[in-house]
């Protein structure tokens, strides 16, 4: 069924009127009452759309890998993967053809992972990379920000938390932008279905509502990465926490005992030895929930769209971070980055101030750009489109040559900073 016959069908029931307490503006009704009245009938007649546009029983389900791109996940040949799947030693694909063809499903590719590394023989690590708490491997907290709206950040924090979780790791992505972005591109569009206090929200507000944090986190479709969604209510963090400090400051009771800068940390400690690396996805914009992410994070990666004005913003943040930050470190917060790197997105190779203003970029800040940088690329916005990520929707979908020419300036982008995860765990195999 298509959006539009899903709007028509709750039209021609006749529910929607039901609601309604008058025309505004020229209907005596107060606004409150009016927005309040339209908010309640919205959200109600969206959840009849979502029953009718997506099938209750229909998951998005995560592709199935050849045993090609299966052998190159786990990081063995594709001949040895073959001779497994002969031999009947470990776990099978769930799909063999009845041409022999085998496919592997991510869970698949995960078993193989834990029974390869049981088998000793010093390569658990090659083939199981999760941190080792015991070895001082510290759960890796990666902010995705910059201020300027649609720099990539969550096009950079997806699909990095989809390879996270292909490599095997354990990964939490948590949606800290009210708009939802990346909470729809992984399978969740909380306008259509969340219930209050069912977005990350709940476990950062100020009152008794309060959640854990793992009330409020989601499996997805990609095994091995998880979900906490954000959606609009995620806005009031911006007004509860002025309101609480002002408590706090004023001498009264506050609501909690933690300040703000360490509210987001707090709730991410609670279930640090789930995960190897959670990601954070910013909103575009300064304000608590992105300063919140900065005192959470071990390390930053900062979006740039290498264009003149973009880095004119840029610099203001920065600017207005550090003074920020510098407020937050003598209030006793604890700001360690193991690394903080600028990652050039939508780049295009072929324009002249493009490649001038990356290159300014490199001379200014050295290493601190990643090498590789983000390609622009049709595959990424088509994908997104329809709230997909290039991991998500596989090459028989796309032009072959687009499709590899951006997948290929992802892994490149993603591969360097997982490399920089690992030397956080100064693992020496990066
Ligand atoms: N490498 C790319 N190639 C082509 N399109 C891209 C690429 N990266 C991002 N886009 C597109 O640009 C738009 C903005 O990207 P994205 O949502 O990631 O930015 P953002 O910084 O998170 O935005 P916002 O500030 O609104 O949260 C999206 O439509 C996305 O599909
Ligand atoms: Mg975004």
């Amino acid at each position: 069924m298509t959006m539009t016959e899903a709007i028509g069908g709750i039209s021609q029931a006749g529910e929607p009127l039901q609601g309604s307490v008058g025309i505004w503006p020229h209907d005596p009704v107060p606004v409150d009452v009016q927005t309040a009245a339209d908010a309640a009938l919205l959200s109600s007649q969206l959840s009849v759309m979502q029953h009718r546009l997506f099938c209750p029983t229909s998951k998005r389900i995560l592709r199935t890998f050849s045993s090609g791109e299966a052998a190159r996940l786990i990081g063995v040949s594709d001949g040895y993967l073959r001779q497994l799947s002969l031999s009947g030693d470990g776990p099978q694909p769930s799909n063999i053809s009845q041409t022999g063809r085998r496919a592997y499903t991510l869970e698949d590719v995960n078993a193989l992972r834990v029974h390869l590394a049981g088998q000793g023989g010093g390569k658990a690590r090659h083939y199981l990379p999760r941190r080792n708490p015991r070895a001082g491997e510290q759960l890796q907290v990666l902010a995705v920000t910059n201020f300027k709206s649609g720099s990539g950040k969550t096009t950079t924090a997806t699909h990095l938390a989809q390879y996270m979780a292909l490599q095997g790791y354990r990964v939490l992505a948590i949606d800290l932008d009210p708009q939802a972005t990346m909470s729809a591109l992984l399978g969740y569009q909380p306008e259509l279905g969340l219930n209050a206090n069912a977005s990350v929200y709940g476990a950062f507000r100020y009152d008794a509502e309060r959640v854990p944090l793992a009330s409020v986190i989601l499996e997805t479709y990609f095994p091995g990465l998880d979900l906490s969604p954000s959606s609009l209510e995620l806005q009031e963090f911006e007004h509860a926490t002025p309101r609480n400090m002002a408590l706090s400051y004023a001498g009264k009771k506050s609501l909690v005992d933690e300040l703000f800068f360490s509210r987001v940390r707090a709730a991410i400690d609670t279930v640090a030895e789930d995960y190897d690396v959670v990601i954070l996805d910013c909103p575009p914009q300064l304000g608590f929930l992105t300063l919140s992410a900065l005192c959470a994070a071990t390390a930053v990666i900062v979006t740039v769209h290498p264009q003149m004005q973009e880095v004119v913003a840029m610099s203001q943040f920065l600017s207005m971070i550090a003074d920020l930050l510098s407020v937050v470190r003598e209030a006793g917060g604890e700001l360690n980055f193991s690394f903080l790197r600028y990652l050039i997105t939508q780049y295009e190779p072929n324009d002249g101030l493009q490649t001038q203003v990356a290159a300014f970029l490199r001379a200014q800040f050295g290493e601190r750009v990643l090498t590789a940088p983000m390609v622009k690329s049709a595959a990424i916005s088509d994908a997104g489109l329809t709230k997909q990520t290039l991991y998500e929707v596989g090459r028989e979908s796309l032009s072959r040559v687009t499709y590899d020419r951006a997948m290929e300036s992802l892994t490149a982008v993603n591969a360097e900073i997982e490399g920089l995860i690992k030397a956080a765990w100064s693992r020496a195999d990066r």
